[in-house]
């Protein structure tokens, strides 16, 4: 039996009574010019307050939200003077910065072109594996089936990104797509197959064919199982608990290393590296506007931080991508991650009214500045048919049920059994009741700018996944994220692996900190401001309060 109190099961006779209308029906998409509208009234990017240009730095004027600028703006946690860089304690080929996908998959292609598994090393802020990668549910795009192409899959992703991407890393990430697949396939992962044996692909958000492939509604798991498997097996080093704090430069200008700080022995370490990987991901534990968030824990920006002071440049900072589907109650589960599959699986949103207001699949950006319409009160311009929480979370439906009643019985369970699990620990049966969404902070859809091979301009530095920005423009689409990590975090290595071939080291600095301190004290950057963060701060006034208001 549902533990949804009264009012909200006042509003599920509402979702039941119109559904089997529902069913029938089909929502029309919006034009080009209503996507436009929609967004410019309703999506916290357009949100008037929420951004301030830099005014440091190689994208000095680029407008990113406040969160980004203080971390960007920010003094190094380390003091340049009290670090001995004489004394190196990892001497590599290849430092690979981050653990998750984008850098164990960037790890494994450095290893295939040639670089010793022990001239490499996993630097990694928590443990190997512990990442967005990880977390990742709904799957992962790749136009390799008779009724699409490379080429249709780029006119998603183009269109979809508002035409901001860059269009040579948009032909790499859908031309590797099929590649990636059958490298997946041969390493063991184990996607959805139908009984003959072909791939089972389904729509995403914004994409003009069924081209998604999951593993059920843990193909982020699935496929990083895989891939960490066989890091292990080939050897490749991994050191946990070692955030970087700083990159590593040489006399000569070039990135050689990093300086990681061990959050275990709270020392520092130095790795001196002939090539640096940064694949660090992205930002959602920033909370940019307060929102609540999918993403793991170490989602700091750090390596937009590292890059920035190295001199790389950023880009499409000002667009974040808020995932339609965070789930709104209980208040346990908040923000948590209720994959877009579920509505590839037909499942509709719909208001406290039980009215179907938006068609279940438009791009992300659009889908959630519907359901923010919806759920802001009319005196603020909205539509105020959003469901209140005891709490006073607001949220719209997703009509789950409709998941089984389309697909069969059993449907639910068998390919969304990670949501399953999640609500039936809560007395709440997805195939049985609607679950409650609204918007959660999801992605860093721009990052550090790189050619399409991962270089980031700077000599001896390159980046993977979603610390790199300029394949998604201004939007990602559902499963391009983990399409995205593959596809650089592969070009990332071999780059990284043909440049550490012939690279010479010269003697370590940290003279471009030291030049960036420079600028903040020019530009009167407050003093108290460090970066990077490593590890969002929970003890915050709001989150205290709350504590004390529980005991
Ligand atoms: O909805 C999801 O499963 C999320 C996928 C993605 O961000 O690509």
């Amino acid at each position: 039996m549902a533990t949804y109190p009264k009012e909200m099961q006042e509003s599920i006779v509402q979702v039941e009574a119109t559904r089997p209308q529902r069913m029938k029906a089909r929502f029309p998409r919006l034009s080009l010019a209503e996507q436009e509208a929609l967004l410019r009234g309703f999506h916290p990017d357009y949100k008037e307050g929420g951004k301030r240009p830099l005014q440091v730095g190689p994208s000095q004027g680029e407008l990113v939200p406040h969160e980004v600028a203080d971390l960007l703006e920010a003094y190094p946690l380390l003091d340049p003077r009290e670090v001995d860089l004489s004394k190196v304690d990892y001497d590599v080929d290849v430092l690979v910065i981050g653990g998750g996908g984008a850098g164990t998959v960037a790890a494994l292609w450095a290893c295939e072109a040639g670089i010793p598994a022990d001239r490499i090393l996993i630097a990694t802020k928590l443990r190997h594996g512990d990442s967005n990668s990880m977390m990742a549910q709904g799957g992962i795009q790749a136009a390799d089936k008779p009724h699409d192409s490379p080429a249709i899959h780029y006119l998603d992703v183009i269109g979809g990104g508002h035409f901001a991407g860059d269009p040579k890393l948009v032909r790499a990430l859908v031309q590797d797509g099929p590649m990636i697949i059958r490298w997946h396939e041969a390493l063991g992962v184990m996607y959805d197959k139908g009984p003959d044996g072909t791939m089972i692909t389904i729509h995403g958000g914004g994409t003009s064919r069924k081209r998604m492939h999951s593993a059920k509604d843990y193909t982020g798991m699935e496929i990083m199982r895989v891939l960490r498997d066989e890091a292990r097996s080939r050897g490749i080093p991994v050191l946990e608990f070692s955030p970087a704090v700083e990159l590593l430069t040489d006399v000569h200008g070039q990135v050689a290393g990093a300086v990681l700080w061990n959050l275990e022995t709270e020392e520092y370490l130095i790795v001196r590296a002939k090539a640096t990987v940064l694949a660090t991901g992205g930002w959602g534990r920033l909370h940019i506007q307060g929102f609540p968030t999918t993403n793991h824990y170490g989602a700091t920006a750090d390596g937009l931080v590292l890059a920035y002071r190295v001199g790389a440049k950023l880009r499409d900072l000002d667009s974040v991508q808020y995932h339609p589907t965070g789930a709104a109650y209980p208040e346990q589960l908040v923000g948590l991650l209720i994959t877009e599959k579920v509505r590839g699986l037909d499942a509709q949103p719909v208001n406290r009214d039980g009215e179907l207001f938006v068609h279940p699949l438009e791009p992300r950006d659009v889908e959630s500045a519907a359901f923010i319409r919806e759920c802001m009160p009319l005196e603020q311009g909205g539509r105020g048919r959003g469901v209140v929480t005891p709490t006073g979370m607001v949220g719209v439906w997703l009509d789950t049920p409709m998941v089984d009643m389309i697909h069969g019985k059993g449907t639910f369970q068998r390919a969304l059994s990670s949501i399953w699990r999640m609500y039936v620990r809560f007395d709440i049966d997805p195939t049985r009741e609607p679950i409650l969404v609204y918007p959660s902070l999801h992605y860093q859809n721009g990052g550090v700018a790189i050619d399409e091979n991962g270089w980031t301009g700077i000599p001896g530095l390159f980046a993977g996944g979603e610390v790199e920005g300029g394949v998604h423009g201004k939007n990602r689409l559902m499963g391009n994220s983990l399409l995205d990590y593959n596809v650089f975090g592969r070009r990332a290595g071999l780059a990284a692996a043909a440049w550490a071939k012939d690279a010479r080291v010269g003697r370590l600095t940290l003279a471009h900190v030291k030049r960036y301190v420079e600028q903040l004290k020019a530009a009167a950057v407050p003093k108290e401001r460090r970066a990077p963060l490593l590890l969002p701060d929970y003890r915050g006034e709001r989150v205290l309060a709350r504590m004390v208001d529980l005991l």
